[in-house]
C-alpha cells in the first residue's frame, strides 16, 4: 500500500430494487466484486464502510405488487428478505444492508432536498408531461415505453433505453404509450423540480473528462464523455405518484421524489444506521477528503453514479465525491440476456437448492467470468469446466496432496525441516510475491486477473509437489521429505490468507484444517513479514475435501431446467397455454368426470355467453350453468353426449346453481367444441379416467 493510502474507505453496491430475487447477473456485476474489493481492504487493515440496501421506491415497486396482486408494502417485506438473506448466504459482508423505506432514509433524503431547495439550486417549472387519463396517472419512468430518440429501440422506458444506456426523459420519447392500459398519452401540466444538470458540466468536464481519464474503466469514462459531450439537460427530480418520499414542501401534496434522487442517498442513510450502531460517526466516511469513496455498479446505473448523484453531492456541498466507479458490463445466460420477467436466470436461492454449501464454485466462476471490460456468458458447462479443472484439480488437489502427506510422513505436524535448496528458496521467494500480486491487480478492480493470479499460487504448490515427488523421496530420504512439506505447507497458508476475499468459504474451512484459526496476527499484509507461515511443530486437523467434482448430470440438470424455461417462454408467445404446475395421481383421481346426455338446454336471460343446461348424469339429472352461448344453438346440443366433471363444487351463476361443469376446448377458429366420448355406444355414468 502507497503513502498516499486513504485513510479510510466508503464502499458502496447497488441497491437492488425490492421488486424480484437476485440472480447471478446482480452477484457477478455488482456484489462479488464488491465484496472481494471490501474483504481485500479488511484484509489489509484498512477501516471500511461496506454499505448497501434495499431500493424500495419508484414505480417499478406499484407495478410489480399489482402483478402479485399484493400491496407495496408485501412485496417489498418479501423481497427485502429474500435478498437479504441471499446476500448472507452468499457470504457478501456488507457491514449495513438498510432499507430505503427506513426512517433514517426518509430523514436524510427530505433533508438532502430541502438543502438543496433552500440554497436554489433547483428549477421549478410548470410543463406538461404526459398522462394516461384512463388510469388518471401521469407517466413517467417505467409507466411509459416508447421508441428510444437515440437508437430507435421500441421498448425504450420513459427513464432509460436499455438498449443503448442512454438516460431519457419521458417526453423525449417517440410514439410513446402507457404501460398501464395501452393509451396513447396526453399531455398534462404538472410542477415539478429540476436539477438543472447543465449548471454541473464545466464540473463534470473538469472532475471526469480531465480528472478520471486515466483510472476510469474505458466504459464509463466513455459513457460519461459521450453524456457531457452531448449537452447536458435539466432533470425532474420529483414525480406524480403515491409511493416513495413526499416532497418536503408545503405545495407538493401527491408529489414523491424521483426514485434516482432518492436512492444514491441511500448509501448516507446505510451508512448513518451502520454508525450509529457502531457508536461511530458517519460524517468521516462521507466528508472527509482522505476518505475514498468506491461505487460498484452495473453498466445501467452509470449516469446515475456518474452524472447525477455527483452533481447532487457537488450542489450540496459538504459532501466528496467517488474516487472510481468500476461499472461492469452485463452477463448473459447460456447466450442469452438474463431477464426476470422471462425467468431467464440463475436465481441465488435455487442455486443453493442444487448445489448446497457451494456457494464458492459460483463466487469464483462469476469472478473468473466476470464482465469486467465486455458482456460475458455465464454457461453451466464453463461452470463446471471452472470448478472440475481449476478449484478440484489445481486448488483442491495440493491442499489435499500436502495436508494428506503431512498426516502420513508425520503424524499431521508441521516438519521442521533440514536443508532448503534452492527450489525450495526460489518457491518460497515465489509466494511472498503473491500479496503484492493480487493487490496490484484488486487495487486496479480487475478482479478476474486477480482470481487468475490465486490460481497460479495453486499452480506453484501443485508443479512444487510434482517436481519434488515426496511419495517417492520419502522411500531413500525421509529428511527432505520434511523440507518438502515444509516448503508446501506455506503455500498452503498463503492460499488460506490470499483466498479469503474470492473463496471465503474455503478459506475458512483450510484455516480450520491449517490449524490456523487462533492465529490472528496472520493476515494479508503480515505473510510477507513471517519467516514461517506455518510453523514447524504445529499439528494440523484432519484433511477435508475442499471441492468436489460437478458431474455431467448434474449439468444436464441445469440446461434441462433452461430448456424448460425457454420451451414455455415460446408458448406464452404462441397461443397454446403453457402447461399447469404437475399434480399427483391423487389429486388427478380426486376429479369424478362422467359422460352425461344435454336433455334440455336454454340461453340465461340478459347475458352474452351462459346457456342454462339438464345433463343426465348417469347418476342424476343435474343443473349445469355453462359459457356456451355464443358458440351453440340451444337445440343444436340437445341429445348431444359431454363429458362432465361432476363434483365441482357447485357454484351459483347469475342466480342459478350450476352443478358440474362440461369439459370443452377450442378448435383452430377459435370456437368452443365439446370433449366428446365416442358418441355412439358410451352409456351414461361412465367414468372418464
Ligand atoms: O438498477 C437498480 O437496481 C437500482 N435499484 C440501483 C440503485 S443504486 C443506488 F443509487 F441506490
Ligand atoms: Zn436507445
Amino acid at each position: 500500500m502507497s503513502k498516499t493510502s486513504p485513510a479510510r474507505y466508503t464502499i458502496t453496491a447497488a441497491l437492488p430494487y425490492t421488486n424480484g430475487p437476485i440472480h447471478i447477473g446482480h452477484l457477478a456485476g455488482v456484489y462479488v466484486p464488491a465484496d472481494i474489493y471490501a474483504r481485500y481492504l479488511r484484509g489489509t487493515g484498512q477501516d471500511v464502510a461496506f454499505v448497501c440496501g434495499s431500493d424500495e421506491h419508484g414505480v417499478a415497486i406499484p407495478m410489480k405488487a399489482k402483478k402479485e396482486g399484493v400491496s407495496p408494502q408485501e412485496l417489498i417485506d418479501k423481497y427485502h428478505h429474500i435478498i437479504k438473506k441471499s446476500f448472507q448466504e452468499f457470504g457478501i459482508t456488507f457491514d449495513n444492508y438498510s432499507r430505503t423505506s427506513a426512517k433514517i432514509h426518509h430523514e436524510t433524503a427530505s433533508g438532502f432536498f430541502k438543502k438543496l431547495y433552500e440554497q436554489g439550486d433547483f428549477i421549478e417549472e410548470t410543463t406538461a408531461q404526459l398522462f394516461d387519463a384512463e388510469a388518471n396517472q401521469f407517466l413517467a419512468d417505467r409507466f411509459v415505453v416508447g421508441t428510444c430518440p437515440k437508437c430507435g429501440y421500441e421498448e425504450a422506458y420513459g427513464d432509460q433505453c436499455e438498449n443503448c444506456g442512454s438516460s431519457l426523459n419521458a417526453t423525449d420519447l417517440i410514439n410513446p404509450k402507457s404501460v398501464l392500459t395501452g393509451a396513447v398519452p396526453s399531455m398534462k401540466e404538472t410542477k415539478h423540480w429540476f436539477l438543472p444538470l447543465n449548471r454541473y458540466e464545466d464540473f463534470l468536464r473538469s472532475w471526469i473528462l480531465e480528472g478520471h481519464k486515466k483510472d476510469w474503466k474505458p466504459n464509463v469514462y466513455g459513457q460519461c464523455k459521450s453524456w457531457i459531450e452531448d449537452g447536458l439537460k435539466p432533470r425532474a427530480v420529483t414525480r406524480d405518484l403515491d409511493w416513495g418520499i413526499p416532497v418536503p414542501l408545503k405545495d407538493a401534496e401527491g408529489k414523491v421524489l424521483y426514485v434516482w434522487f432518492d436512492a444514491p442517498i441511500g448509501y448516507i442513510s446505510s451508512t448513518k444506521e451502520w454508525a450509529e450502531r457502531e457508536g461511530l460517526d458517519w460524517q468521516s466516511y462521507w466528508k472527509s477528503s482522505d476518505t475514498k469513496l468506491v461505487h460498484f455498479i452495473g453498466k445501467d446505473n452509470i449516469v446515475f453514479h456518474c452524472i447525477i448523484f455527483p452533481s447532487m453531492l457537488k450542489a450540496h456541498g459538504d459532501y466528496i465525491l467517488p474516487d472510481n466507479v468500476p461499472a461492469n458490463e452485463f452477463l448473459n445466460l447460456e447466450g442469452q440476456k438474463l431477464s426476470t420477467s422471462k425467468n431467464w436466470a440463475v436465481w441465488l436461492h435455487e442455486y443453493l437448492e442444487e448445489f448446497p454449501d457451494m456457494q464458492d464454485v459460483l463466487r469464483y466462476t462469476l469472478t473468473a467470468n466476470a464482465p469486467e471490460t465486455k458482456d460475458n456468458d455465464f454457461t453451466w458447462k464453463d461452470y463446471q469446466a471452472r470448478n472440475n479443472n481449476e478449484l478440484v484439480a489445481i486448488f483442491g488437489n495440493f491442499i489435499n496432496r500436502v495436508v494428506v502427506l503431512t498426516h502420513k510422513y508425520f503424524e499431521g505436524r508441521v516438519p521442521q525441516y533440514g536443508s532448503l535448496n534452492e527450489h525450495d528458496l526460489a518457491t518460497l521467494s515465489e509466494i511472498k510475491k503473491y500479496p503484492d500480486i493480487l493487490a496490484d491487480s484488486l487495487e486496479r478492480y480487475r478482479f478476474r486477473e486477480a482470481s487468475q493470479e490465486l490460481m497460479n499460487l495453486a499452480r506453484l504448490g501443485n508443479k512444487y509437489l510434482a517436481d519434488e515427488e515426496p511419495w517417492k523421496v520419502i522411500k531413500e530420504d525421509p529428511e527432505r521429505v520434511k523440507s518438502i512439506i515444509y516448503v508446501g505447507l506455506q503455500v498452503a497458508v498463503a492460499l488460506s490468507v490470499l483466498s479469503e476475499p474470492f473463496l471465503p468459504f474455503t478459506s475458512e474451512k483450510l484455516k480450520d484444517m491449517l490449524a490456523l484459526k487462533a492465529d490472528d496476527k496472520l493476515s494479508w499484509t503480515t505473510l510477507n513479514a513471517r519467516k514461517s507461515l506455518a510453523k514447524p511443530g504445529q499439528q494440523l486437523n484432519k484433511a477435508t475435501l475442499l471441492f468436489r467434482k460437478i458431474e455431467d448430470k448434474e449439468i444436464q440438470k441445469q440446461l434441462d431446467k433452461l430448456a424448460a424455461t425457454k420451451k414455455a417462454n415460446e408458448l406464452e408467445k404462441s397461443d397454446i397455454m403453457a402447461q399447469k404446475e404437475t399434480i399427483s395421481f391423487e389429486d388427478f383421481t380426486k376429479m369424478d368426470m362422467r359422460v352425461g346426455t344435454v336433455l334440455e338446454a336454454s340461453k340465461m336471460p340478459k347475458t352474452k355467453k351462459l346457456m342454462v343446461l339438464k345433463v343426465d348424469t348417469g347418476l342424476d339429472t343435474r343443473t349445469i350453468v355453462s359459457g356456451i352461448a355464443e358458440d351453440f344453438e340451444a337445440d343444436d346440443i340437445i341429445g348431444k353426449k359431454v363429458t362432465v366433471l361432476v363434483n365441482l363444487a357447485p357454484r351459483p351463476l347469475r342466480g342459478v346453481e350450476s352443478q358440474g361443469m362440461i369439459l370443452m376446448t377450442e378448435n383452430a377458429e377459435g370456437k368452443l367444441v365439446f370433449l366428446n366420448p365416442d358418441e355412439t355406444n358410451v352409456t351414461n355414468g361412465s367414468v372418464i379416467s
